[in-house]
C-alpha cells in the first residue's frame, strides 16, 4: 500500500469498511465517486481490536469476493484488503494504541462494548497514516463513531475532511447493517417496531411534545424487546439533552437473539439556520445567495427589509422621528420576498416591488439611521423571526447571530478590509456606487456606515461570541461559499438536512 500510495498523484477518497458490503456501503462509495475526481479507495478489514466479544468477531460475516465486485461496480478504483499482521505486525513496537475520549466513548455503545472505540480509533488512525486521503467517508448510522473519529482528526491535527452520509434503510425501514443477515423474520419484526417507535417520537417532538424515555422503554418491553440503552442526548457532546436544544439525538441499542442492533433519530424543533453577519461590502449578499441555492435553503436578506422600509418612509414623506406616527405606520406594513423569473428574489413592501429602488445612494445613506430606531428594529426583528420560525434558512444582516436567531446552528461573521470592500463596491455593476462615487469617498462612506452600525444602541453590529469570523480578503466568492458549506456539513447531520 505504501508503494502504491507513492505512485498516486491524485487526491484520495477513502472509504473504510469491514466488508459484507450492503447498500449503506454502496452509498458511501457512490457518494465519493460523485463528489469529485479523486481516486476512490475502499478498504476491507475486520479489525479485531474493536470487538470485545470473540464470538462476535468469529461470526462477523465475510463475503470478500462479493465485496470486491460490489466495490468496483459502484465506483471504487482500488481496494485494500490487508491481513491482521499487515495492520498490526506482531513485532512492531511503534503501533500507537489510541484511547477514545472518555466524554464521547463512555456512553451509548461504549457502555457495553468496552474498548470498542479505542480499537476503532487505533485502526482508523493507522489506515489514515498509511493512505493519507483527502476525504474520509463515514456513515451517520454509527453517529457516536463519527463524533469520535471527527474528534480524532481534530486532536491529531490530521489533514483529512470527514464526509458523512445519512443512515440507509431497508425496504421495511430498519437501518442497513452487516449484522442484519443474522436476523430471523421475528427479529426483523422487533427491530422494525423499535425503529418505528423512534420515528414516532421524532414526529411527536416536532409537534411540540416532550420525549418520555420511560414510556418508550415500557412500550418496547411490552413487545419483549430487550433494550441495552435508550438515551436522549445532545447530538455533539452526548451529554443529556436540554430543553433548549434545537437538535437532539434519540439513540438506542436492542438485542435480537445474539445480535445487537443500533438505531437513532435526530429530534428537531425546526430545520437548521445559518446566520451570516458582517459589515457592508464584506460579500455577504453574494455569498448568502449562493449558499441558499446550493443547500436549498430559504434566503433571508434582512438588509433589504430595512432598505424597503426606509424607501417607504421617504416616499411617503413620513416623519419617522415621531414615535406614535411610526407605530401606526408599522402596523400596516407588509414586506415579502418572491422569486422572480431570473431566479433572484424581488422585495415587496405593501405590494410595491422595490428591488431596484432600494439600492440607490439615497437609501444607502439613510438606512443605517432608520434601522437604529427602536420601533423599526423591534418590528422587523419580529417579522424576520416569523419567516424563520420553521428554520431551513440562511439569513444575512448585522444582528442575525446576536439578536434575530441567537440559537442559529451556524454563525458566521463575514468581513474584509475597508480597502477591499470599497474596491468591491466600486466594481459592482449592479451598485449605483460604481458610477456615482470615487474610491476614496466610498471608503469614507463605508467607514461612516461601520461606525454607525457598530455604535448604535440597539442591536449594534458585533460578532456573536460563538460566530466564526471569515476575513474574505484574497479569497474568491466560491472559496468562501465552500468553506461555509463545509462548516454546515460538518456540524449538521445529513439526516436533518432534508425535509
Ligand atoms: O464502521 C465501520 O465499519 C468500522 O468501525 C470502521 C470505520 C471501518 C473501522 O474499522
Amino acid at each position: 500500500m505504501e508503494n502504491w500510495r507513492k505512485n498516486v498523484n491524485n487526491d484520495i477518497n477513502f472509504i473504510p469498511t469491514m466488508g459484507n458490503l450492503h447498500n449503506g456501503h454502496i452509498k458511501l462509495i457512490s457518494t465519493a465517486k460523485n463528489d469529485n475526481q479523486n481516486i476512490n479507495l475502499v478498504s476491507i478489514f475486520v479489525n479485531p481490536l474493536q470487538f470485545n466479544n470473540r464470538l462476535d468477531l468469529k461470526n462477523y460475516p465475510k463475503t470478500i469476493n462479493n465485496d470486491i465486485k460490489i466495490s468496483f461496480a459502484n465506483g471504487a478504483d482500488a481496494i485494500f484488503i490487508p491481513s491482521t499482521e499487515d495492520i498490526y505486525p506482531p513485532n512492531n513496537k511503534n503501533i500507537e494504541f489510541l484511547k477514545a475520549p472518555k466524554e464521547l466513548s463512555s456512553t451509548l455503545c461504549g457502555l457495553d462494548r468496552i474498548g470498542h472505540f479505542d480499537g476503532v480509533c487505533t485502526v482508523v488512525y493507522r489506515l489514515l497514516n498509511i493512505i493519507k486521503p483527502k476525504n474520509l467517508y463515514l456513515g451517520e448510522k454509527d453517529w457516536q463513531q463519527l463524533l469520535i473519529l471527527k474528534n480524532l482528526v481534530l486532536t491529531k491535527k490530521l489533514n483529512v475532511a470527514i464526509k458523512s452520509i445519512p443512515t440507509q434503510r431497508d425496504f421495511d425501514g430498519i437501518p442497513l447493517s452487516s449484522r442484519n443477515i443474522h436476523l430471523s423474520k421475528n427479529d426483523r419484526k422487533l427491530i422494525k417496531f423499535f425503529s418505528n417507535e423512534l420515528f414516532e417520537a421524532k414526529n411527536n417532538f416536532k409537534q411540540g411534545k416532550n420525549i418520555n424515555l420511560k414510556e418508550i422503554i415500557k412500550k418496547l418491553s411490552s413487545e419483549k424487546i430487550s433494550i441495552e440503552y435508550l438515551e436522549h442526548l445532545h447530538p455533539y457532546t452526548l451529554k443529556k439533552a436540554r430543553t433548549e436544544d434545537n437538535i437532539s439525538l434519540l439513540a438506542g441499542a436492542i438485542r435480537c437473539g445474539k445480535t445487537r442492533l443500533i438505531d437513532h433519530v435526530f429530534l428537531m424543533k425546526r430545520r437548521p439556520i445559518i446566520a451570516i453577519d458582517g459589515p457592508a461590502g464584506s460579500g455577504k449578499s453574494t455569498v448568502t445567495k449562493l449558499i441558499a441555492e446550493k443547500l436549498k435553503l430559504l434566503y433571508l436578506d434582512t438588509g433589504a427589509m430595512y432598505r424597503a422600509l426606509s424607501w417607504l418612509l421617504i416616499k411617503e414623506n413620513i416623519d419617522y422621528k415621531k414615535e406614535k406616527k411610526l407605530q401606526n405606520i408599522l402596523q400596516n406594513i407588509s414586506i415579502a420576498f418572491k422569486s422572480n423569473k431570473n431566479a433572484n428574489q424581488d422585495v415587496f413592501i405593501n405590494n410595491y416591488c422595490v428591488t431596484e429602488e432600494i439600492r440607490s445612494q439615497e437609501i444607502s445613506s439613510i438606512v443605517s439611521k432608520i434601522s437604529s430606531i427602536k420601533e423599526v428594529r423591534n418590528f422587523l426583528v419580529e417579522e424576520q423571526r416569523k419567516i424563520g420560525e420553521s428554520g431551513g434558512l440562511v439569513a444575512e444582516g448585522r444582528d442575525i447571530g446576536t439578536t434575530v436567531f441567537p440559537d442559529a446552528e451556524i454563525k458566521i461573521f463575514l468581513t474584509a478590509s475597508i480597502d477591499e470592500r470599497a474596491k468591491r463596491r466600486k466594481s459592482d455593476k449592479n451598485s449605483k456606487d460604481s458610477q456615482e462615487i470615487d474610491l476614496h469617498a466610498l471608503k469614507r462612506l463605508i467607514e461612516k456606515r461601520d461606525f454607525e452600525d457598530s455604535n448604535r444602541e440597539i442591536s449594534p453590529l458585533i460578532k456573536a461570541n460563538d460566530a466564526i469570523e471569515i476575513i474574505t480578503d484574497g479569497y474568491s466568492i466560491n472559496e468562501v461559499v465552500d468553506k461555509i458549506i463545509d462548516l454546515y456539513n460538518d456540524k449538521i447531520p445529513k439526516e436533518t438536512q432534508f425535509k
